[in-house]
């Protein structure tokens, strides 16, 4: 295969914790990854550690949540490589623990956004170019509180379920086209930002609170996201993987 016939995978959020995992991952399963993310330097270097020049791999500065941007982003990725084989949607985060009489109304609408919207906007985005190859994976990101739900948590909860419901329609609509659409949904993951919200004592606690002991390591979400992404997948779809060491068992 010529690296012009190479598959594409494009991540949003690729420059994060769970997203350079994912990007390294998908990149090792010979797909040319491209980033999409705010971050622009931080995608940068993902691309750099990996070894990846110009024409192997890819990082559009973008905010998620704006349409215009997202457009624009698939538009360059189709000039460009003119395929895309694997979305997967990644950005968001919690932002914000504030119980609810707290929540200003930008900053639910903030959370409701960056999880939610951008992942309606990208997935709207690509659906044209998968369309037309009749074939394509989708992979957006949920949490096990989508599930559990979570005190002081309560926009991220609402924007994660409703990321796995927007999924199971999104997946009966392009079932017909070839185009499969499922959920990972990781526990608590040894990111930076969310180690970050917590000290030494605290992280060791919430570690030992998830029944195999531990937390995720990225690299193990991304092994989740290569397998909804792969042909192992094929006659999957509007289902969530949960990736988490037994914390949730829904
Ligand atoms: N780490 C965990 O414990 C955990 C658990 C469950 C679910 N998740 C989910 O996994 C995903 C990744 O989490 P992470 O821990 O790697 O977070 P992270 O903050 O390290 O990565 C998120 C990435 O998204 C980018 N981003 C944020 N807003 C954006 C926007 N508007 N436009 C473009 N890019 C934007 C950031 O720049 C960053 O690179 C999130 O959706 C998160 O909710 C994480």
């Amino acid at each position: 295969m010529s690296s012009a016939d190479k598959k594409v995978a494009v991540v949003s959020g690729g420059a994060g914790g769970i997203g350079a995992a994912v990007v390294s991952r998908l990149a090792q399963a010979d797909f040319i990854p491209i980033i999409l993310d705010k971050d622009e330097a931080a995608g940068r270097e993902v691309l750099a550690e990996l070894g990846r020049q110009e024409g192997r791999g890819l990082c559009i500065a973008l905010d998620a949540t704006k349409k215009s941007d997202v457009q624009r982003a698939f538009d360059r990725v189709l000039a460009d490589y003119r395929r895309v084989d694997v979305l997967v949607n990644l950005a968001g985060g919690a932002l914000y623990a504030k119980l609810i009489q707290d929540f200003a109304l930008r900053e639910w609408r903030e959370i409701i956004d960056v999880n939610l919207k951008s992942t309606f906007l990208c997935c709207q985005a690509v659906f044209p170019i998968m369309k037309a190859q009749r074939q394509g994976a989708i992979i957006n990101t949920a949490s096990n509180y989508a599930v559990t739900g979570s005190a002081s948590r309560t926009a991220y909860s609402a924007a994660k379920a409703g990321i796995i419901a927007f999924t199971k329609s999104l997946a009966a609509e392009l079932a017909p086209y070839g185009v499969r659409a499922n959920v990972i949904a990781p526990g608590r993951t040894a990111t930076p930002r969310v180690m970050g919200n917590y000290d030494a004592a605290g992280w060791a606690a919430a570690s030992s609170q998830i029944p195999m002991g531990r937390t995720a390591e990225p690299a193990e979400i991304a092994e989740g996201v290569a397998f909804l992404a792969g042909d192992e997948s094929l006659y999957m779809t509007g289902q969530t993987l949960h990736v988490n060491g037994g914390m949730v068992m829904p």
